[in-house]
């Protein structure tokens, strides 16, 4: 598995901690910005809680999003519009907690940084200083470059998002995005934008896979595709996605790698046979 951290036993002196009996450091947008250099890919997933985002974290994921997703995955929202930043300083938070390697991108909610650049920075700080995340996220391109000028000049590392954006379900609906001349150079345009912006990665949703492989050669910072094609320098999905833990049919771009919500179902139903048989607990579950 391509991994942006050495196994511990393979690390070098220079990866040591400068301070015996501290923490191994977590992966920074430095290391980022070298795996496009060596042409390394690198998968992201979401995680909404602690002991989810462990065991990813001691899986090797190297970034771990505290996605807005949690509106719809995690809190029972239709949409990820209603999110507020409370909730996600509060996940992201447990989040931090739950690892101890990757980086923790914290995604900035709808309505709390389209105001101005100030609002962004101040959301932003937020969830670095009350939750710990080493990076943010936010939605859109030109538009949202002055935003992220101000939090990258602030020193706080931002990864942004284009294509199909779902905070502007309102406006965008669920389509594919960037097809036709104009819509391709629209995009071309914005992941220019928030790259001179000093975005250090940039999320490609519902892009075809011919303009996401265009958008990643043009660009020296990474591309992280969801639903992009193969050519995107990492991806990512939402771990509900991924795990098969989402109910119904899941759109095209999702490849299931688990049946969690099968095998969920079958704890609790084999748990509660065994209640009502009386087959648990038994004696050694029982204290003498
Ligand atoms: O909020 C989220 O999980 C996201 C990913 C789908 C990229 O924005």
């Amino acid at each position: 598995m391509t991994s942006l951290w050495p196994a511990p036993e393979s690390a070098t002196p220079e990866q040591e901690p400068a301070y015996s009996g501290a923490p191994a450091p977590r992966v920074t947008v430095r290391d980022i910005a070298a795996a496009k250099w060596r042409g390394e890919k690198w998968a992201m997933l979401t995680a909404y809680d602690a002991m989810t985002a462990s065991v990813f974290d001691q899986a090797g994921i190297p970034v771990i999003l505290v996605g807005d997703t949690m509106g719809d995955n995690h809190l029972g929202y239709d949409s990820t519009v209603p999110v507020t930043l409370e909730e996600v300083v509060f996940l992201a938070s447990a989040v931090v907690r739950g690892t101890r390697r990757a980086l923790i991108v914290g995604d900035l909610p709808f309505g709390s940084y389209q105001r101005d650049p100030g609002q962004a920075l101040r959301s932003a700080m937020r969830l670095v200083k009350e939750a710990g995340v080493g990076a943010v996220k936010l939605e859109g391109g030109e538009r949202s470059a002055p935003q992220i000028e101000l939090m990258v000049g602030a020193g706080i590392p931002v990864m942004a998002h284009i294509g199909l954006t779902p905070q502007s379900v309102n406006t965008l609906g669920h389509r594919v995005q960037g097809r036709g001349e104009t819509a391709a150079r629209q995009l071309l345009q914005d992941a220019r934008a928030v790259r001179k912006a000093g975005a250090f990665a940039v999320v490609l949703e519902a892009v075809p896979g011919a303009l996401a492989a265009e958008v990643t050669a043009d660009l020296d910072i990474p591309t992280v595709g969801i639903g992009a094609g193969p050519d995107c320098d990492a991806q990512v999905l939402v771990w509900t996605d991924a795990a098969g833990m989402t109910e119904g049919r899941a759109p095209r771009f999702v490849k299931r790698y688990g049946d969690i919500r099968q095998s969920l179902g079958d704890v609790a139903r084999a748990y509660a046979e065994d209640v009502v048989t009386g087959a648990f607990p038994a004696p050694e579950h029982t204290y003498a």
